[in-house]
């Protein structure tokens, strides 16, 4: 897929540019009243909501899941989330700042999705897992448009590290994508194709 080429360059351009930065000193003065400062903290704030509702989301994923190999990636995924929430409280604490949530709207709508594909697709089908891989590849883009803003205004305010432990975050996003995507690929997106065909086939031969 064209997009995942595209986004999985990002936290390696992003890594070049750290590397650059880190050179430099971080000099963080107190700049806690300007309006950018301002909107990183709570872009901040509001990856953390995203970040703690996901990990409530995926066991329901996992739960809906058809085949193993989707129940494991959400498993995995969990854990690599939980992690994505003590670097946001690490990044927090890099900023001075005290690790508060504040409601994702847009979060909220992409899982409220994630959750309904279990009332409209059949269970034990290749057309759920096909339906789920798309909801949570959704969740996925918007971390990654998320994370990776949140780098670029990590280091245009100087905090280096913050900016270090977004693109790890940014990182693993754009590899759960890139896994999502191969998983879809592999065989789930075809079996779906067929299962309205195998129904046809098999009511036929009764008659
Ligand atoms: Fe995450
Ligand atoms: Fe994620």
């Amino acid at each position: 897929m064209e997009t995942n080429k595209t986004a999985a360059t990002t936290a390696k351009s992003n890594a070049d540019s750290l590397k650059k930065s880190s050179n430099s000193k971080s000099t963080v003065k107190h700049k806690k009243e300007e309006p950018l400062e301002q909107f990183f903290i709570d872009a901040l704030k509001d990856m953390y909501w995203a970040e703690k509702a996901i990990v409530e989301s995926l066991p329901k994923m996992r739960d809906a899941a058809t085949t193993e190999e989707l129940k494991e990636a959400f498993e995995d995924h969990e854990l690599q989330t939980r992690k994505h929430i003590s670097r946001l409280e690490k990044v927090f604490e890099e900023t001075g700042q005290k690790a508060e949530a504040k409601k994702c709207e847009a979060m909220a709508g992409i899982l409220k999705e994630c959750e309904e594909i279990k009332n409209s697709t059949p269970e034990g089908t290749m057309t759920r897992d096909a339906a789920l891989i798309i909801a949570a590849q959704k969740v996925e883009h918007y971390e990654i448009a998320s994370y990776g803003g949140l780098v670029q205004l990590a280091l245009t305010l100087n905090y280096n590290k913050a900016a270090d432990l977004l693109n790890k975050t940014l990182a693993e996003e754009e590899e759960t994508d890139e896994a999502l995507t191969d998983v879809a690929e592999s065989y789930i997106n075809f079996e779906a194709s067929r299962e309205g065909d195998e129904e046809e086939e098999s009511e036929t031969a009764a008659y």
